[in-house]
């Protein structure tokens, strides 16, 4: 069985499989009619143990757009607040007949745990502070789109390093692009050796990696992962490595500003600057709705026939 539980594995050609196929479902989104058939004998389940907007409802427009079945599972209201194990909670959902799982969970390695236990398709839909593999294929398909390739493009990380799935699904997905990455935040937030392990950049001056990068990829800081405060105040952390107009107006060039969602507005970064047209951050929740039918579509193994009809 085949299963996206990360970005760390795959290929160059396994990415670009996933971007081309996704070209052709951004393709069929922009049509009046936005479906395919492609997955309609199919049934997926998305479960959410951890909350969720964007990956969520994503997840779910893209099984609708290729015709499948969906089911929809939350932790909150479920059987879970009995007591009821993961394993036992999707074993009983898959003896319904369910032909693809789609996990979020708050607790790193989750999926890989339940993948050696069920014999259908997983999708890592995030996983603690591990990975979240559709949105760094997302964010990489966007950077593609706006800037044409990955290769050789400068692309900096910015802010909660430490407690961010989308950091390292983003690393591995970028180098393995050709993307030159620097990680970029306060010490406190940057694991260390992370050159030597990731082989990026570590950079602990905004200013300095803005003036460096084509890409600025801004994250939420995480504070419900953070046992104790990792800086002294959020004004503090504004004040430092916020990414606002001033900021951007003294570097007298443009970046393009990306962030996964969900914004801390006036925290990680400013409206002014979230909301500019040099902000890719909607084309990139557009975009995921393409790649994750992509990515479903093909650990579906239904590749024969036509893709888009
Ligand atoms: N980007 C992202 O994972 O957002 P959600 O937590 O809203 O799904």
């Amino acid at each position: 069985v085949n299963h996206l539980l990360g970005i760390r594995g795959l290929q160059r050609q396994d990415i670009e499989l996933i971007f081309q196929t996704a070209d052709q479902f951004k393709e069929v989104l922009q049509r009046p009619i936005k479906k395919v058939p492609s997955l309609r004998d199919t049934t997926i389940v998305n479960l959410f143990f951890e909350n969720s907007t964007r990956t969520r409802i994503s997840f779910e427009l893209a099984e609708k757009r290729l015709g499948a079945d969906v089911v929809n599972f939350s932790a909150s209201g479920s059987s879970v607040s009995k007591g009821e194990t993961l394993i036992d909670t999707v074993n009983n959902i898959l003896s319904m007949k369910v032909d693809m799982v789609v996990m979020r969970h708050s607790a790193s390695g989750a999926p890989h745990f339940l993948s050696r236990h069920i014999d259908v398709p997983i999708v890592n839909a995030g996983d603690g502070i591990n990975e979240h593999p559709t949105q760094a294929l997302l964010d990489a398909f966007s950077i593609r789109e706006k800037l044409g390739s990955l290769a050789g493009k400068k692309v900096a990380i910015c802010g909660d390093i430490m407690h961010s799935r989308v950091a390292l699904s983003n690393i591995y997905c970028l180098k393995e692009l050709g993307a030159e990455v620097t990680v970029v935040g306060p010490p406190t937030l940057i694991p260390k050796h992370m050159e030597t392990a990731l082989g990026v950049n570590v950079s602990y001056d905004i200013r300095e990696t803005l003036a460096w990068c084509d890409v600025a990829n801004v994250l939420r800081i995480q504070l419900e992962r953070q046992n104790t405060p990792l800086f002294s105040s959020l004004r503090e952390y504004s004040l430092a490595y916020g990414v606002n107009r001033k900021l951007l107006d003294s570097l007298q060039k443009e970046v393009v500003i990306m962030h996964p969602g969900p914004i801390n507005r006036g925290v990680e970064l400013d409206s002014d600057v979230a909301d500019s047209g040099h902000s890719i951050i909607l084309n990139q929740v557009e975009n995921g709705v393409a790649v994750r039918m992509a990515v479903l579509y093909l650990l579906s193994g239904k590749k024969s026939g036509k893709l888009v009809e």
